[in-house]
């Protein structure tokens, strides 16, 4: 995407899709939309006047090819009240644009960058970017038909106060990055299993190293074998898919922090043994959600030079049942050695994720931060929006929360406190996969990865609710979501780890 800004009167501006955003119940006949609405005739005043418009948010009216004005069309996008406006408003009035243009037909796109008072300009460009390019996003890989990609090319801001013109370009140049990151993830989720297995997944780790200079490395089974990955190696047992142990490091000069990044990567949870109903099986190829978020952020840190070292650890495999498979009662070892009863085949999440959680104390991380699509008790507690938050280090929480703020991504702590990691306790080995009840069943989950982070301040993001939806948000469509890349960016970005010394949880 080309950004960039130009101070034009509006009804001078050669574009396919003109923005106008407008508060709720705003006077068009002042300052700044007064001049524009003369030179249309009074077009805004009168949609306005005859309530087709009435700048509530999520609301959006289309003038085509508007007298007087360059512009091919004109889209008036609802911010709702001023006193609400936040930059979660913008990336909605965005998200309408986004929708708008017509895909194949539109190239450039133009916004009324008005003052927004309290909130920066940079922040402002960035969430109109992220609404923008979330919005357009379409997933057409395995469609021969005529469905158009979007074409999108230009953007120009058209800003109101012309010391912030850079800002806005900037802060879309920002945007423009995680909502390239993001969509990267959603590719990877909305690619069928058969497309996406762990070996592509490798591939396409190798692909991201050799474009970023990132030092990569995939091991074999054979290699998580002798590095006593037994957990990991289990739920791969039943499918002839091999499994990938994936890592990715990007290491700038200078970098005072290391984080790393785990994702789980399980390409298709069909629940082994434990088979799961059928009814909605097929939105379990989705089920490597996390290692995709991964992956897509390692790439937005290098693409964005953040001062920090970040290592990515994604355990991939496909979840089968099979004659080599798993079954109910076996005992698997995990990396430095303890024990576990599978008690369900289903629950291969946690299993593949204590592994890596266990070989991430070879970097010595400042935090480590985990994304999974967990479980579908989180779903049953947060409904389809919110990802539960969960960790060891309230400090940490608090600082993703932040950074997950920022971004618009929703994110609600859950307690994880010793009664759960009791559930977790097994008879005939040190812990087993499940408790038995489905009571809290995010929460024994996370206390049952929290046995394998004591090293290190941890968070772990339950994504199961978020990372693939069947109804669409604002502006983001059905599918995956590319959950929760922008708020991990922003956390690499902008803050800090804890210190060390820290108070636990
Ligand atoms: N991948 C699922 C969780 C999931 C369910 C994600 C629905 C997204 C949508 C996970 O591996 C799983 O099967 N969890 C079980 C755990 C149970 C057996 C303790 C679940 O949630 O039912
Ligand atoms: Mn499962
Ligand atoms: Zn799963």
């Amino acid at each position: 995407m080309k950004i960039r800004t130009i101070s034009t009167p509006l009804q001078n501006i050669k574009t396919d899709l003109l923005v106008v955003p407008l508060f709720e119940g705003e006077n068009i006949k002042g300052r700044p939309f007064k001049r524009f609405d003369a030179a249309l005739g009074g077009r805004i005043s009168a949609a306005i006047a005859s309530e087709n418009f009435t700048g509530k948010a999520k609301e959006s009216f289309m003038i085509f090819a508007p007298p007087g004005a360059k512009a091919r069309k004109l889209l008036l996008a609802g911010l709702g009240e001023k006193k609400d406006l936040d930059a979660e408003r913008i990336r909605i009035a965005a998200g309408g644009a986004g929708k708008a243009a017509s895909p194949g037909r539109d190239r450039d796109i133009a916004f009324a960058a008005r003052k927004f008072g309290r909130l920066k300009p940079f922040d402002c460009g960035k969430a109109f970017a992220e609404g923008l390019g979330l919005s357009a996003y379409k997933f057409l890989e395995h469609k021969t038909s005529d469905d158009k990609k979007p074409t999108l090319r230009n953007l120009t801001f058209v800003p109101e106060d012309r010391p912030s013109a850079n800002d806005w370009r900037e802060g879309a140049e920002e945007g423009w990055i995680f909502v390239e990151a993001a969509n990267f993830a959603r590719d990877l989720a909305n690619h069928p299993s058969n497309v996406v297995t762990p070996t592509m997944l490798a591939r396409v780790a190798k692909k991201i190293a050799a474009k970023y200079r990132l030092k990569c490395g995939v091991l074999s089974e054979a290699d998580a074998k002798r590095l006593g990955m037994g957990a990991f190696l289990s739920v791969a047992k039943g499918s002839d898919e091999p499994a990938k142990f994936i890592t990715l490091e990007y290491a700038p000069r200078g970098a005072k922090h290391t984080v790393a990044l785990v994702g789980k990567g399980i390409t298709f949870d069909s629940g082994g043994i434990s088979l799961k109903p059928s009814s909605g099986m097929e939105a379990m190829k989705s089920d490597m959600g996390g290692a995709a978020a991964a992956l897509a952020i390692i790439l937005g840190a290098a693409r964005l030079k953040v001062n920090k070292r970040v290592i990515m650890l994604i355990a991939a495999a496909e979840n089968m049942p099979g004659g080599h498979a798993t079954k109910p009662g076996d005992v698997v070892k995990s990396m430095g050695g303890k024990t576990i009863e599978v008690i369900n085949t289903d629950a291969e999440g946690r299993l593949v994720l204590i592994d890596a959680l266990k070989y991430a104390e070879r970097y010595k991380p400042d935090a480590v931060l985990d994304f999974a699509t967990l479980t579908g008790a989180c779903s049953v507690a947060l409904g389809p929006y919110y990802s539960g938050l969960l960790g060891n280090d309230q400090k940490l929480i608090d600082t993703v929360k932040k950074a997950a703020e920022a971004a618009g991504d929703k994110m609600w702590q859950l307690p994880l406190t010793d009664e759960y990691r009791e559930l977790m306790k097994g008879e005939t080995a040190d812990l087993k996969n499940t408790s038995g009840t489905r009571a809290g069943g995010t929460i024994t989950a996370a206390a049952f990865l929290s046995e394998f982070t004591k090293k290190y301040p941890w968070a772990h993001i339950d994504i199961a609710p978020t990372a693939f939806i069947d109804k669409p948000w604002p502006y983001i469509g059905k599918g995956a979501t590319g959950a929760p890349v922008r708020t991990v960016l922003n956390f690499l970005k902008y803050f800090e780890p804890p210190r060390r010394g820290r108070a636990r949880t």
